[in-house]
């Protein structure tokens, strides 16, 4: 046992409060502290919230990095002959592209192991997305993990039990002490994970603007340049995108109903903004794996999957062998859950839109019950939002907004509230500005 073991947690915690830099040992103590239960919860919401204030430098987030990596297993799959490719969001507000984005490329022939979060902060969780399908699982073991990736050549799971336990702790501790938005522990929290799920190589969805962790593209690159380097330092050739968050993505937001959404883009009626970062992601994901010579190549490979059926066809054959309602993915009107009761929401005046607040639309999903204030809520699958309008829209008097959909009164009128300061009107379209502005390597 070293020595870093008996450290007690709150002399580490007091060195981060006071600024000082941490050794790979306090590091190591700190992240065996979250899996073996030697460290409480309040210490090591304490220790997140020092880390949030005072920051960590390279040097110690790479030791975090790899800490949280080797908390568990490092998945082989090395005997699965594709290439295995992931992308990972640093997350959004109606943010669903990995649910059609991981089929379309699996349907292009290069495997996508892909482990992801549940809603964090106020932005929504892939897997509280994918359990709004009946019957499907994110929970699966190792060992069906990669059966999974063997059989269909995907796995949308949850953490298995031995992949990166600490960031399991870490991010639900982070989700509910406002220690979400912060560079070193977002970069050690994805890059941790996904240097554990056995890929290849590596696209990062790096966001930035209202509905971003990161709310300027300088603090976006910042991240971006830190997991690039990461992840290229870690043997596995990764990319990423800076991509602008400053309204939600498509016009759902909430879960079963960004999981019609996602349906709709792999029949090709996907809505332009969503399908645009879709797209630039798909094709990175496509060079990364040698499975496209160029840019143009590649945007080929993803249409055709759309065209001809075979990325909607493999969405059904992941739902089936995750357990789910394979039905569901051609009738997700009726097998996704539905609320209660739907409202519209009408302008009250003309004009163009000029924005669409992501954050706001965020917090008034999470007020219908469309994620979480404390770790152990549990997610109204069935609320959120439809039919919300996009920035540059030109409406007219009576025009819907959004549609709202709700099981309670009371909170749907909250909502109402919300979207409504969230939307704001003006005379002129609002300058178009580009959704993906810059590629780091
Ligand atoms: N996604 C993650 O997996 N972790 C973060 O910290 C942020 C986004």
């Amino acid at each position: 046992m070293s020595n870093a073991a008996v450290i007690p947690p709150p002399h580490i915690i007091a060195r981060k409060r006071d600024g000082l830099k941490l050794n790979a040992a306090e590091i190591e103590a700190f992240v065996r502290g979250s899996t073996d239960g030697s460290w409480a919860d309040y210490q090591l919401s304490a220790m997140l919230m020092a880390i949030y204030l005072r920051g960590l430098d390279t040097e110690e987030t790479v030791a975090l990095t790899r800490a949280m990596m080797n908390s568990g297993i490092v998945a082989d799959l090395s005997a699965i002959p594709a290439r295995k490719v992931d992308k990972h969001s640093t997350g959004g507000v109606g943010d669903k592209i990995s649910l059609h984005l991981a089929p379309m490329i699996a349907a292009c022939g290069v495997a996508v192991p892909m482990i992801s979060g549940r809603g964090l902060g106020h932005t929504g969780g892939t897997l509280d997305k994918l359990e709004s399908i009946p019957g499907f699982r994110i929970v699966v073991s190792l060992a069906d993990y990669r059966a999974l990736v063997a059989r269909t050549g995907c796995a949308l799971i949850g953490q298995t039990p031995e992949l990166a336990p600490a960031d399991k702790k870490l991010y639900a501790l982070r989700d509910v002490t406002a220690t979400v938005a912060c560079r070193p522990l977002i970069c050690a929290s994805i890059m941790s994970k996904k240097l554990a799920e056995g890929i290849d190589a590596l696209v990062l969805d790096v966001k930035f603007g209202g509905g971003a962790f990161m709310k300027t593209e300088a603090e976006a690159r910042e991240l971006a340049g830190m997991m690039v380097a990461i992840g290229n330092a870690m043997g596995k050739p990764t990319r990423a995108l800076l991509t602008r968050m400053d309204e939600p993505l498509g016009h759902a937001v909430g879960n079963a109903v960004e999981i019609a959404e996602s349906i709709d883009c792999l029949r090709g009626a996907g809505p332009a903004d969503l399908m645009e970062v879709t797209l630039a992601l798909g094709v990175e994901m496509l060079l990364l794996a040698g499975a496209a010579r160029d840019e143009a190549g590649a945007r080929a490979k993803l249409a055709a999957v759309i065209a001809d059926g075979s990325a909607l066809a493999k969405f059904r054959e992941i739902v089936e062998a995750q357990g789910g309602d394979p039905r569901t993915v051609d009738q997700p009107e009726a097998r996704l859950p539905a609320a209660r009761f739907q409202r519209e929401l009408r302008a009250s005046q003309a004009g163009y839109v000029q924005s669409v607040a992501a954050l706001d639309v965020a917090l008034a999903a999470l007020g219908l019950g469309a994620g979480r204030t404390r770790a152990e809520d549990s997610v109204d699958h069935a609320v959120g939002f439809t039919r919300l309008v996009k920035t540059g829209t030109l409406i007219r008097s009576g025009d819907t907004l959004a549609i709202i959909h709700a099981n309670d009164e009371a909170k749907a009128e909250a909502a109402e509230a919300t979207l409504r300061s969230a939307i704001v009107l003006g005379e002129t379209p609002p300058e178009r500005l580009p959704l993906v502005t810059d590629r780091v390597t």
